[in-house]
C-alpha cells in the first residue's frame, strides 16, 4: 500500500503519532560521562531500543523508525565500525524471535550492499519470519542516507521506464524505503543536537519535530510521553491558516 503525501493531501490528526522516526544519539557521550569506552554507551543503547518497542506498542504506535547507522558512520574510525556490526549481528541474533512473538513487522532500511554476508542472511531471515505481522512494523534504518534513498528511489524509476515521461512526487514516493508506511508525524532526536543527519529527508517535510538533550541509552517511556505529549499541544496546520482549522473542527 502506498500512503498519500502530505503535500499531495492533508493527513488525518491523530491524538497518538501513527509513524515516529527517531535518531538515537548521544551513545558515546553517555559512555564518555561514565568513564566507559564508546561501546558501552552502545550496547546500553540496545535496552532503549527494546523500553522503545514496547512503549510503542502498548500506545498503539503503528510505524517506529529508528536510525541505527547512516550512511556517513563509515567514517568513523574502523574499531567502532566493526563493533556496531557485530552489535547488530548479536541484536538480530537475539530479538528476533520475541519481536515476532509480539507481532512486531521488522524491516531494515539502507543500502544493504555494504554489509557483510552474515548481517545480510540474518536481516533476510527477520523480515522474512516477521513479514506478515500488523500490530508495529519496526524499521531500522541502517546504512541509510535520505539523500540514497532518493536517488535510489529516481533510479529504479528511471531503469522501469527509461527517461520518457517526467516523474512525479507520487511516483518518487512510491520507491522509497517507507513507501508502504505514513510520513513521519512526531520525529524524535535525542542527544541535544537539532539537525536532521541526512535521515528522512522526503519523508519529514510535514513531521513535528522534537530534540531532547536526554542521551538515547537514558531514553525510556517517559521521554517518550513526554515527546507524544508535545506533539498533541501541536497545530499541525499542513501550509492552511488557524482559522480554518477551527473552521473545519466546527463543521465536523
Ligand atoms: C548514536 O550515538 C549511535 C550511532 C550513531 C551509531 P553516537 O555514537 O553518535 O553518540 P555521540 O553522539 O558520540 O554521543
Ligand atoms: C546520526 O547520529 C546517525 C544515527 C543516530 C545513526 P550521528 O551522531 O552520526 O550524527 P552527527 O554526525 O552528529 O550529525
Ligand atoms: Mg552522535
Amino acid at each position: 500500500m502506498t500512503f498519500k503525501s502530505s503535500t499531495a493531501e492533508i493527513p488525518e490528526a491523530r491524538l497518538t503519532p501513527r509513524h515516529i522516526a527517531i535518531i538515537m544519539d548521544g551513545n558515546g557521550r553517555w559512555a564518555r560521562q561514565r568513564m566507559l569506552p564508546r561501546v558501552a554507551g552502545h550496547k546500553r543503547g540496545v535496552e532503549s531500543v527494546r523500553a522503545t518497542v514496547r512503549a510503542c506498542i502498548e500506545r498503539g504506535v503503528e510505524h517506529l523508525t529508528l536510525f541505527a547507522f547512516s550512511s556517513e558512520n563509515w567514517r568513523r574510525p574502523a574499531a567502532e565500525v566493526d563493533t556496531l556490526m557485530e552489535l547488530f549481528v548479536i541484536a538480530l541474533e537475539r530479538e528476533v524471535d520475541k519481536l515476532h512473538q509480539n507481532g512486531v513487522r521488522l524491516r531494515i532500511v539502507g543500502n544493504l550492499e555494504r554489509f557483510g554476508p552474515r548481517l545480510n542472511k540474518l536481516i533476510k531471515a527477520g523480515e522474512e519470519l516477521t513479514r506478515n505481522n500488523t500490530r508495529l512494523t519496526l524499521n531500522i534504518a541502517a546504512n541509510y542516507g535520505g539523500r540514497w534513498d532518493i536517488l535510489q528511489a529516481v533510479n529504479s524509476l528511471l531503469l522501469d521506464r527509461g527517461a520518457s515521461e517526467p516523474i512525479s512526487e507520487a511516483d518518487i514516493a512510491s520507491r522509497l524505503c517507507l513507501a508502504d508506511c505514513p510520513e513521519p508525524d512526531l520525529f524524535i532526536r535525542t542527544g541535544g543536537e537539532q539537525r536532521i543527519s541526512n535521515f528522512l529527508l522526503w519523508q519529514l517535510a510535514y513531521t513535528e519535530l522534537y530534540f531532547t538533550d536526554t542521551l538515547w541509552p537514558d531514553f525510556d517511556e517517559a521521554v517518550l510521553g513526554e515527546a507524544i505529549a508535545s506533539y498533541r499541544r501541536r497545530e499541525r496546520r499542513f501550509g492552511r491558516t488557524s482559522d480554518q482549522l477551527i473552521e473545519a473542527a466546527a463543521k465536523s
